[in-house]
């Protein structure tokens, strides 16, 4: 977790950072921070029941009340001149490892202390063998309007290396149940570089991703992080490090499959049947709006603050328990610093950049990223190509002083 800066007990934000609050959406992200087994390839905060113990503050069941009385304490530090919420998005771990009783809970929690936007956009991250369809009609029964479960492969051996347990065809049937439920607006995430994995396997979950019709699919290159069962194993020479050129070899793949059944990248890894379906909430994050992150280890911003909250679940509890934030650290950024995020934050979306927040130096850069096809300069905005999608954080370096 980075550093940063002390963060005030009490949770305080300065003055004219909550002076920026009118002016942009503000969401609600909320952690759950709790899966039924932990994925080799995944380093999010998220714990097993095993790894928590029956230690107080830290359940399952304790959870939802830590973060109301997180929540609270957001209500208090924003004050009342707020817009309402724009979108909510319960994110994990795995939420619905939670009953949809505790996730209703939270939204309720939300909505009774801000207000929502008549049509706020409501998601739930959700792993497929986690809910039923009986499960999935009372989320939406409950103000969930958007759902996003993890697929990530439809081949057997690329799920083993993965370390993920699906009974074949489960993550399609889930959006068929969540469609049957009432839910307009669904997504699948899958994940392409598995070792082993050829491109006619890739092909393979492609295909069964769009056959089942979500309205969003989101398509993550395989990072080996640090410290997991994956990276473990290819240290020990048992699987082979994924491959740059095999990486954009599948995004490219991924990107004309897409394109040819009607999805439209919006965002380098997100694509989407239509402006509508778009996911709100991470726009919200590309575009630098507010949002409060409730629950362990989860990030804020609000009118560049940044904060983020202490990792585990038990030390999460027990400071809201004790009436003080917990919030672990903070960095307040400068002008500087908030124009270079929004530059490479703004890349990534289809809407692009507008050139105006480029130096002028930074503009003279331009032709020669027009003239190698990774950038598309259109009516004052600059949008990457696909070839550029491919290269981003390469034409982020070529683009800044
Ligand atoms: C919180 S999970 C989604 C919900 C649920 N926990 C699940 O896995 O089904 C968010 C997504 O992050 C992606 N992800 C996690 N770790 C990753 C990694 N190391 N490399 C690429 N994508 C990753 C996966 O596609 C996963 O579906
Ligand atoms: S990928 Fe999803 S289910 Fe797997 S450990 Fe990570 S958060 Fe949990």
């Amino acid at each position: 977790m980075p550093e940063g800066q002390p963060a005030p007990s009490n949770g305080s934000l300065p003055k004219q950072a909550l002076s920026e609050l009118k002016h942009r959406p503000l969401g609600i992200y909320i952690h759950v921070p709790f899966c039924t087994t932990r994925c080799g390839y995944c380093d999010f905060n998220t714990y097993t029941a095993a790894k928590l113990g029956p230690e107080p503050g830290a359940s399952r069941a304790g959870y939802v009340e830590a973060a109301i009385q997180e929540l609270d304490l957001a209500a208090r530090v924003l004050g009342p001149q707020l817009p309402p919420i724009s979108t909510i998005f319960v994110g994990g771990g795995t939420p619905t490892v939670l009953p949809p009783d505790d996730l209703g809970r939270l939204i309720a929690a939300v909505g009774d202390r801000f207000g929502l936007e008549e049509d706020a956009e409501v998601t739930t991250e959700s792993n497929p063998e986690s809910i039923d369809a009986t499960g999935l009609k009372r989320l939406r029964q409950l103000g969930f309007n958007r759902i996003s479960f993890g697929m990530q492969s439809v081949v057997p051996h690329v799920l083993a290396t993965l370390d993920r347990m699906h009974s074949p065809g489960r993550p399609q049937q889930a959006i068929a149940e969540a469609k049957a439920a009432g839910f307009a607006n669904t997504s699948l995430d899958l994940i392409y570089g598995t070792p082993g994995e050829s491109t006619d396997d890739w092909r393979a979950s492609l295909d069964a991703a769009v056959a089942a019709s979500p309205e969003h699919i989101s398509a993550y290159a395989l990072i080996v992080e640090e410290g997991t069962r994956l990276a473990a194993r290819i240290r020990r020479g048992e699987l082979r490090a994924p491959d740059d050129d095999d990486l954009a070899d599948k995004y490219l793949i991924a990107d004309e499959r897409l394109a040819a059944v009607g999805y439209t990248a919006y965002e380098v890894s997100n694509w989407s049947t239509s402006t509508a379906t778009r996911c709100r909430h991470n726009l919200g994050y590309w575009r630098s709006d507010h949002w409060w992150g409730i629950g362990p280890g989860a990030h804020s911003h609000v009118g560049g603050v940044r904060w983020w909250n202490v990792k585990h679940p038990r030390a999460y509890a027990s400071r809201l328990a004790e009436g003080l934030s917990p919030a672990y650290a903070r960095e307040v950024l400068s002008a500087a610093q908030r124009r270079i995020e929004r530059i490479m934050l703004e890349l990534r979306i289809a809407d692009g950049l507008t050139t105006s927040l480029l130096t002028s130096s930074e503009q003279d850069r331009l032709a020669d990223l027009h003239n190698r096809g990774l950038v598309a300069p259109e009516d004052g905005r600059l949008i990457l190509t696909r070839s550029g999608r491919l290269l981003t954080d390469g034409v982020i370096r070529d683009l800044l002083d």
